[in-house]
C-alpha cells in the first residue's frame, strides 16, 4: 500500500520518508521541484504544486495514507491565504481519489485564547482538511527541536551571538517543545490511530526564557541576561531577529507573534494509543547542535558564512 507524503523536502517531510520506508511502506513524494529533490531512491517522485489546480491530483492515486506536512510561511504576507487554498485543493484531490486516511502535523493553542495569525491559520487549515470524505488525524506540537527547524534555528542562533538580549515580556510564556524523533514515532504511528485530534509535547514544559537559557546550557555558551521589554512589538521582535540571526523575516514573524500564546498539552489522550518514551529537551537540544555541526561541515553554509 502506497503511503504520500507532501512537504517531503520540508523539516519534517524530510525526516518521515526514510522512516516510513524503514517501516517497509512503499512511499510516494509530492514535491514542486523534482530537480532539487534528493530523498531516498527508493521513493516515487511525483511533481506538482498544490496551489495549482490540475497539477499534482494524480499523486493521490492509489493511496492508502497522506501526510499532509505542507505550510507557506516562507512565501510571506499572504502565508494565511495561501495555506487556506493548499488545503482545500488537497482536500478536494484527495476525497475524490478515495484516500482512507489523511495525517496532518498542525500547531499547539489553547482553544479560545487569542492566537497568533501563524497559530489561527494552522487550525483554520485543519478544520478545512476535516471537510475531507477520508478519516483526518490531526497531531498538534509546540516548537520542535531539531536541526533546520524554524523555530528552533531561531533560539540557536540568538543564543550563539547575543549575551543580553531584550525581549517581549511574552518570553515568560509556557510552551512544551518536543524532539523531532519522536514527532516522527508519533507520525508513523499515527497510522494506527482512531481519526480525532491529539496534542503532542516533550516532557518539559518550560517557558521561552528557560528555553534560551537551557539551550545556552547545552551548547556551552554563556547564560544569556534576558530582559523582557513591555513596548518591544512582535514586529520589531521579527525585525531585530533578522538582523541577528539568517532567520527569514518572513518566518520569523509569525512565529515571533506565536509567542504570545501559551503553547503546552491540555488533552494527553494521545498516550492511550501511543506509549513512548519522551526525550528530554536538553538532550534533543544536544542532538540538534550535533546534527548542525554535522551539516555544517558536510558543506552547508554556515552562520558566519551569511552574516
Ligand atoms: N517546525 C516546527 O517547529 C513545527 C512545529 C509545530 C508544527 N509544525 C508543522 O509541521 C508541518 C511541517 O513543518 P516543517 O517545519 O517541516 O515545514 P517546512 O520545513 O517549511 O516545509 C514545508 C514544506 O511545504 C512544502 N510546500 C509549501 N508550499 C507548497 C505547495 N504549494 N505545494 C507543494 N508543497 C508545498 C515545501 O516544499 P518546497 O521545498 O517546494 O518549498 C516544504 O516541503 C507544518 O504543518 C507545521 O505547521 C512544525
Amino acid at each position: 500500500m502506497t503511503v504520500l507524503v507532501t512537504g517531503a523536502t520540508g523539516f519534517v517531510g524530510s525526516r518521515l520518508v526514510p522512516a516510513l520506508l524503514q517501516d517497509g511502506h512503499d512511499v510516494r513524494v509530492l514535491v514542486r521541484d523534482r530537480t532539487a529533490y534528493d530523498g531516498p531512491d527508493a521513493v516515487e517522485v511525483v511533481e506538482g504544486d498544490v496551489l495549482h489546480v490540475g497539477q499534482f491530483e494524480e499523486a493521490f492515486a492509489d493511496v492508502t495514507t497522506a501526510y499532509y506536512l505542507i505550510h507557506s510561511m516562507k512565501a510571506g504576507a499572504d502565508f494565511e491565504a495561501r495555506d487556506r487554498q493548499a488545503a482545500r485543493n488537497v482536500a478536494r484531490a484527495a476525497s475524490e481519489a478515495g484516500l482512507s486516511q489523511l495525517v496532518y502535523l498542525g500547531g499547539l493553542g489553547e482553544e479560545g485564547d487569542e492566537l497568533s495569525d501563524h497559530l489561527q491559520s494552522r487550525r483554520e487549515v485543519e478544520e478545512i482538511l476535516a471537510g475531507g470524505t477520508y478519516e483526518l488525524v490531526t497531531l498538534r506540537a509546540a516548537i520542535i527541536v531539531g536541526d533546520g527547524s524554524a523555530g528552533f534555528e531561531m533560539v540557536r542562533q540568538l543564543i550563539r551571538r547575543l549575551p543580553v538580549m531584550t525581549t517581549p515580556r511574552w518570553v515568560r510564556n509556557e510552551c512544551q517543545p518536543i524532539a523531532v524523533s519522536d514527532v516522527i514515532t508519533y507520525l508513523r504511528e499515527a497510522r494506527s490511530l482512531p481519526p480525532g485530534t491529539y496534542e503532542i509535547g516533550g516532557p518539559d514544559v518550560l517557558t521561552y526564557a528557560e528555553m534560551l537559557r537551557r539551550t545556552a546550557r547545552v551548547s556551552g555558551k554563556r547564560t544569556p541576561i534576558i530582559v523582557p521589554l513591555p513596548l518591544l512589538t512582535p514586529q520589531l521582535s521579527s525585525y531585530w531577529v533578522g538582523l541577528v540571526t539568517n532567520v527569514d523575516w518572513r518566518v520569523a514573524r509569525p512565529l515571533i507573534d506565536g509567542l504570545a500564546n501559551p503553547v503546552i498539552v491540555q488533552d494527553d489522550r494521545i498516550t492511550e494509543y501511543i506509549d513512548i518514551e519522551l526525550t528530554p529537551f536538553d538532550v534533543a537540544v544536544e542532538r540538534a547542535l550535533a546534527e548542525h555541526r554535522t551539516t555544517d561541515t558536510a558543506g552547508r553554509r554556515t552562520d558566519e558564512q551569511v552574516k
